[in-house]
């Protein structure tokens, strides 16, 4: 993480060095070479906050953190004083008080800035309807494991993901992530639903960001194709799919538009014939079980440098981070 940054909200927490030594634990956790203490977080708790459904975030943190050692307690809105109007910043004091992280999946980003603010603990976002950083690290994760050129397969310098469909949450994330390893990125999204404009403008800092409603041309010498859902939890109006297709599904055709090599990436949950075809999701150049399973070991290294021997004690939180994108503005 960056110096004085505790919180995981957007992926902007991260610089270039701090998402390769991730990755590097992360590797090193997956082969069972990291070495250290056999239970690293004895003691520790995560708090988790679902106020949407989860298959992979919910159960690859609390596996994590059984593994490592620690525990995970997982709280639905319902059963909680959120329900009856209890602020978040409360529950974050509250929490701070119990558990040594929280992650939270809500609807508005602003929610887990709120918690974020009222926290003394870090505060990990598990998807807001702006950002998915969790996700992130293990799409990195999977490129590099598939991808990865120089020593031990760590660099991904020069290599080109395109991203056809919807610019959301994890596309926004992932453009970050990108710009942080030296990943050029082509996002192909119909008007209206392109990615948030402060992560192109930053990202293009770093590497080259092209935006267009093109999927042939985003997709042409790609690396990675990547693409999520049309209907996302916070947005499931069944009218935007008419601006998607047939247009933005990953198919064979669009495939071959990609190097002969390139793969294919999906966050999961897929609707299959609709973002994407059966024969490229469940095909041979698909990458999206190895991406599901790398969310485990991509957070135990996350948890293992927000909480593991050698983090950054709890204390009295620094002043809202400038790193922090409220709700698709970034704040200066
Ligand atoms: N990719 C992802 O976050 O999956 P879940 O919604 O199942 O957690
Ligand atoms: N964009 C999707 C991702 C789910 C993991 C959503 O927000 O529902």
């Amino acid at each position: 993480m960056r110096a004085g940054t505790r919180d995981l909200l957007t992926f902007a927490e991260l610089d270039a060095s701090g998402t390769s030594r991730l990755l590097d634990l992360a590797a090193r956790l997956k082969r069972g070479a990291a070495g250290g203490k056999k239970a690293p977080l004895a003691g520790r708790t995560l708090a988790m906050i679902f106020q949407k459904p989860s298959t992979r975030t919910r159960v690859s943190f609390e596996v994590g953190m059984h593994q490592l050692g620690g525990h995970a307690v997982a709280l639905a809105p319902g059963d909680m004083q959120l329900s009856r109007g209890e602020t978040l910043g409360d529950t974050a004091r509250t929490l701070s008080r119990y558990a040594d992280a929280v992650l939270a999946r809500v609807f508005a980003h602003s929610d887990v800035e709120a918690l974020a603010a009222g926290s003394s603990i870090p505060v990990i976002n598990g998807l807001s309807d702006a950002f998915h950083p969790c996700q992130t690290l293990a799409d990195l994760m999977t490129v590099r494991e598939k991808k990865g050129s120089g020593r031990g397969g760590r660099s991904l310098e020069g290599l080109k993901l395109a991203w056809i469909g919807d610019g959301n949450n994890v596309c926004n994330s992932l453009i970050l992530g990108c710009a942080r390893t030296g990943m050029d990125v082509s996002v192909a999204a119909p008007k209206g639903f392109e990615p948030l404009e402060w992560v192109v403008r930053e990202s293009r800092e770093a590497v080259r960001v092209d935006v267009s409603a093109d999927p042939a041309a985003a997709a042409g010498g790609a690396d990675v194709v990547a693409t999520d859902t049309f209907k996302s939890i916070h947005n499931e109006d069944a009218g935007r799919l008419a601006a998607f297709l047939p247009r933005y599904r990953v198919g064979r055709r669009l495939m071959g538009k990609a190097k002969k090599d390139a793969v294919f990436m999906h966050c999961l949950p897929a609707t299959r014939g609709r973002e994407v075809e059966a024969a490229v999701i469940d095909g041979p150049q698909s990458a999206v079980w190895d991406e599901a399973e790398n969310r485990l070991h991509s957070q135990k290294a996350l948890l293992l440098a927000l909480l593991g021997p050698g983090a950054p004690r709890c204390g009295p939180r620094r002043p809202a981070s400038a790193a922090r994108g409220g709700n698709g503005k970034r704040p200066a």
